[in-house]
């Protein structure tokens, strides 16, 4: 049978104007807009192929729209996260209900924390920043959930943005596009290293689908150097959601399914 990915999203929390933030003021938060951008968004990983699976909004949980953070699902496991704030660890279990359908689970424990946004996959490395969000003891405790399975860990030290995936994306063949000064590239040693033109560092959070590289709209040079890397680029304007702080992964994990 032919393998088939599968995106799992969350509509938009009516309070999302609560959501945490690491290193924005906060703004208002037009909900219907906000929707509105993840609506298309949603389409687009359709028209890209993509099984989209929509969860209901948790007004309890006003960053739960942001379904990368809970969990790491890998082809042979789903790590339930301990996140990095109090505020966000429900949501963990919330997601464990619908990923135990799809993978078996191990879940992290005290004292470590981990945000998914902190762990960039290239093949069978996992790169994981330490952050504001993702501690010492959550990265090993990845390393030893995963090791089993073949990955290996890479920490990498973040200073700056919320994640690790603020300022670094994978595009694909042994390629990442990295925030510098937020990301410390050293850890790509032996990957080519694509720099964010200067001033698009908001713009660092693309999500490869395929050969289809999304970008935030507003970073017209991270678009038009992907797009001479080979990729097909398509632009979604997500201005409203990232007043709390996302990019283009956060709002979806992405998986294989059988
Ligand atoms: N607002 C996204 C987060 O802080 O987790």
């Amino acid at each position: 049978m032919q393998p088939m990915w599968m995106a799992i999203t969350r509509e938009v929390s009516p309070t999302i104007g609560r959501c945490e933030l690491t290193h924005f003021k906060r703004e208002a938060i037009d909900v219907e807009r906000a929707r509105a951008q993840h609506h298309a968004y949603r389409e687009c990983l359709r028209r890209l192929g993509l099984e989209v699976m929509e969860l209901p909004a948790e007004p309890d949980y006003p960053d739960a729209m942001f379904v990368e953070d809970p969990a790491v699902v890998l082809d042979e496991v789903a790590v339930i996260a301990r996140m990095g704030v109090e505020s966000r660890r429900g949501e963990a279990e919330l997601l464990a209900r619908v990923l135990k359908e799809y993978r078996p689970l191990q879940r992290m424990s005290e004292p470590a924390t981990l945000d998914g946004g902190d762990v960039l996959r290239a093949e069978r490395t996992l790169y994981v920043g330490l952050s504001a969000r993702t501690n010492a003891a959550g990265i090993r405790q990845l390393a030893a959930e995963t090791k089993p399975f073949g990955y290996r860990v890479r920490p990498v030290t973040v200073s700056g943005c919320l994640h690790l995936k603020s300022g670094a994306s994978w595009v694909g063949e042994e390629t990442v596009l990295v925030h510098r000064p937020w990301v410390d590239a050293e850890a790509f040693r032996g990957l080519r290293v694509i720099d964010v033109p200067e001033g698009e560092e908001q713009g660092a959070n693309v999500l490869l689908v395929g050969n289809t590289v999304l970008v935030a709209e507003g970073f017209p040079r991270t678009a038009e150097s992907l797009g001479k890397l080979g990729r097909e680029v398509r632009t979604l304007g997500i201005g409203e959601l990232m007043k709390a702080e996302a990019g283009l992964t956060c709002s979806s994990v992405i998986f294989r399914v059988e």
